[in-house]
């Protein structure tokens, strides 16, 4: 059901915040618990549809999952090998809206025997499949797709190692080819231009795997088996970038957020921050299954924000705060500029259109460019009718945007915010003073 969403400007935010899991690293917890040997249990797992999805596939080929009372999920591995869905005529499995679910399972199913078939929403089956298929085409397994989107088949069996370097950065790829790789004799490589998420690496290595890395490579040598963790999922900073960037919007905000993941290949969004002038602290730094976990306090800049310049390796590591930063480019004073960020076009949505066509509904001036945008600083925005596109981070985004523009701002298909972020909204409402 589609809903729409009114948000109305704020005077300040301020507050203190802990939010759910990473979706990234729950969807790795969740699939690689799912796979290994034993049960494992996780705290603070991702309350968004995308991971559920992630589970749900996970049960249908064998795993059990139970929820917890305190929230934590409880997962029973299938001790290495999968169950494929006996019949033919046995349903698919379903990814919903979730990318990461359906490349990532991919990897882990190409080398089991049998035949899988995976489908997705309209959105996930517009998108680009053919970077997960060229790979593990190359390891020997045999996958079809339609037109290089989904539904994807996989008919399953015995693979062999590769060494492949990626054309696109893309970590759902490189995950895709070492849960292949961690099943297959030899040792599976993967080598990337710039280096993204490292979740699957830190998995892999708490649920007992060997992976070894290089500057600019990581390597697998399979088969290696895994075993059951306990594990509290850190606060998910791409839904936090959502509050950061609302807090540096207005001076005299002070906001702070708990038990946040602060793995560096995700925390490139505090460097753009303190660039553009917040005061950024982060404090009570720790380390969960190699992955790091902090405290952060956000301050806006009294003066107002300045300027910002995002190209290369960096567009890949913001990839999903793009969105957000884009969306308060105007309130800056010197404007955001956006480049080599072309992936944004094969998100859940075109995301490059949908910024530039949302601020214009606001009334800014913005240009586009086929790998990026170009959001001009010191420009008000007034309330306007926010098209989502069913983009949980578009929408989530604008009702950033809205907190400083003039009027009320509807958004509408507000429901997707909860494919990442289900408490997006209600949380927004305690932050955001009126
Ligand atoms: C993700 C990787 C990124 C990111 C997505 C989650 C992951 O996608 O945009 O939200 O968990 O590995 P790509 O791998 O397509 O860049």
């Amino acid at each position: 059901m589609h809903t729409e969403r009114i948000i109305r400007p704020a005077k300040n935010v301020y507050g203190s915040l802990r939010l759910p899991g990473d979706k990234s690293i729950s969807h790795r917890y969740g699939m690689l618990g799912a796979f290994a040997e034993g049960t494992s249990r996780f705290s603070n797992f991702s309350t968004g549809a995308d991971c559920a999805s992630t589970l749900r596939c996970m049960e249908a080929l064998g795993a059990k999952v139970r929820r917890l009372e305190d929230g934590s999920v409880e997962v029973t591995g299938v001790g290495g090998r999968v169950t494929p869905p006996q019949t033919q005529s046995a349903a698919p499995l379903d990814c919903g809206n979730s990318g990461s679910t359906m490349r990532m399972i991919a990897g882990l199913l190409a080398p089991q025997e049998g035949r899988f078939t995976l489908v997705g929403d309209e959105s996930l089956s517009r998108r680009p499949m053919e970077r997960i298929r060229k790979p593990l085409e190359m390891m020997g397994a045999r996958l079809t797709l339609t037109e290089g989107h989904a539904p994807l088949k996989i008919e399953g069996g015995a693979l062999k190692a590769i060494d492949y370097t990626t054309p696109v950065s893309s970590a759902q790829v490189k995950t895709c080819i070492l849960l292949a790789g961690l099943q297959t004799p030899g040792v599976t490589t993967v080598r990337e231009a710039v280096r993204t998420r490292d979740h699957s690496e830190l998995a892999l290595r708490a649920f007992g795997a060997k992976v070894e890395r290089t500057v600019d490579s990581i390597s697998i040598s399979g088969p290696q088996k895994l075993h059951a963790i306990e594990a509290a999922v850190p606060g998910d900073l791409s839904s936090a970038a959502f509050f950061l960037c609302a807090a540096a919007l207005f001076p005299g905000s002070n906001l702070v957020l708990d038990a946040l993941g602060m793995n560096p290949t995700r925390a490139a969004l505090l460097d753009v921050l303190t660039a553009l002038g917040a005061r950024v602290a982060v404090l009570n730094l720790e380390e969960k299954n190699a992955e790091l976990v902090g405290t952060v306090q956000v301050t806006a800049p009294a003066e107002g924000m300045g300027t910002a310049e995002i190209s290369g390796a960096l567009a890949a590591q913001l990839i999903d705060e793009l969105p957000v930063l884009a969306a308060i480019g105007p309130f800056t004073s010197g404007g955001i500029r956006i480049r080599d960020a072309k992936e944004l076009r094969v998100k859940e949505s075109d995301r490059i259109a949908l910024v530039v066509k949302n601020l214009r509904a606001m009334g800014a001036e913005v240009a586009e460019f086929e790998d990026g945008l170009d959001v001009p600083g010191g420009q008000k925005l007034h309330g306007a009718t926010i098209d989502s596109g069913g983009d949980h981070r578009i929408a989530m985004a604008f009702s950033v945007a809205a907190l400083r523009a003039e009027g009320e701002t509807v958004i509408q298909g507000a429901e997707s915010a909860s494919i990442s972020f289900p408490e997006f909204f209600n949380l927004l409402d305690l932050v955001a003073e009126r």
